[in-house]
């Protein structure tokens, strides 16, 4: 019997990704498929799947089969909290395309979930719907950002510790959270440069939920993040992702930055994709 582990795998950048082709995700992954999979993501950080359909329960059976999946804080107007397979998107409470998406924060660079004691490990975005040109994500690898560090600011850095709250980025955004979301995850503290747990690769950790540097005064935290995030997001550490239908893309929260790109009509044109996140261990 031959067990099928080959795909077809294509670099997409310098800076990290690659496509897969020859793999249909809404089929259980063998054991020796899903390592090969995850030898590619260890070594490429973000992998896209070509030409894939998943409905929702699909897509939460191939998230399990990575982890443990996250729950999330945020609830909907509704108050509902939002569900483990949920969309991100840029519609109104009419279903209407907006230039104003309630999943703001999404558009500024953040690693999923680093407000949590044990942030995310993978995220799966799965394409349903995409604006006619536009609607990328971009990525930083924050891996190669911190090696391009001088070795004196790598000096400067090493054993700092940042705290990350979600109340504190969403404030930021001019959100004020319910007290249920503020009660359920307070802030954390986790190391600014964390090592990767399957390739001891040393990172940068910070983003939106980044709130301050502990024991640090205020404004000299603050401008040092503020300047190591504009080091670890240039162009040169940078991918972008242009979505084609039926991508599924997953990416590695622990030596990423990303965000959202409105580089299209949001008011006019629908961007829908279909979300979860695989829970991680605490940084070190
Ligand atoms: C996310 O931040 O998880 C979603 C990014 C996107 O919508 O491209």
């Amino acid at each position: 019997m031959t067990v099928a582990t080959e795909f077809t795998l294509r670099r997409l950048s310098d800076v990290a990704g690659a496509e897969i082709t020859g793999v249909d995700l809404s089929q259980p992954l063998t054991p020796p498929l899903g390592g090969a999979i995850n030898d590619a993501f260890l070594a490429h950080r973000i992998l896209v799947f070509r030409d894939q359909r998943l409905s929702a329960e699909q897509q939460h059976a191939l998230t399990l089969s990575f982890g443990e999946i996250e729950g999330n804080v945020r609830r909907l107007p509704s108050g509902e909290r939002l569900p483990v397979v949920h969309t991100v998107h840029n519609l109104d409470e009419h279903g209407q395309p907006t230039a104003a998406p309630d999943a703001v924060g999404n558009y500024s660079w953040h690693t999923d979930k680093s407000y949590h004691a044990e942030p995310s490990l993978l995220t799966m975005l799965h394409a349903l719907e995409l604006p006619p040109d536009g609607g990328d994500t971009q990525f930083a690898n924050t891996a190669a950002a911190y090696a391009a560090l001088a070795e004196e600011t790598k000096r400067a850095i090493a054993g700092l510790r940042v705290v990350h709250s979600w109340e504190a980025s969403r404030r930021h955004l001019g959100v004020v959270p319910p007290e249920e979301e503020t009660r359920e995850r307070p802030p954390v503290v986790h190391p600014l440069v964390r090592t990767h747990p399957d390739t001891g690769e040393k990172s940068l950790y910070l983003g939106n939920h980044a709130s301050h540097v502990d024991g640090l005064p205020e404004a000299e935290g603050s401008a040092l993040l503020d300047r190591l995030l504009a080091h670890a997001t240039e162009p040169r550490f940078v991918y972008s992702h242009r979505w084609r239908a039926g991508d599924l893309v997953i990416w590695d929260n622990r030596c990423l930055l990303h965000r959202a790109v409105s580089n299209y009509d949001m008011g006019r044109h629908r961007r829908v994709l279909q979300r979860t996140v695989v829970k991680g261990t605490a940084p070190f």
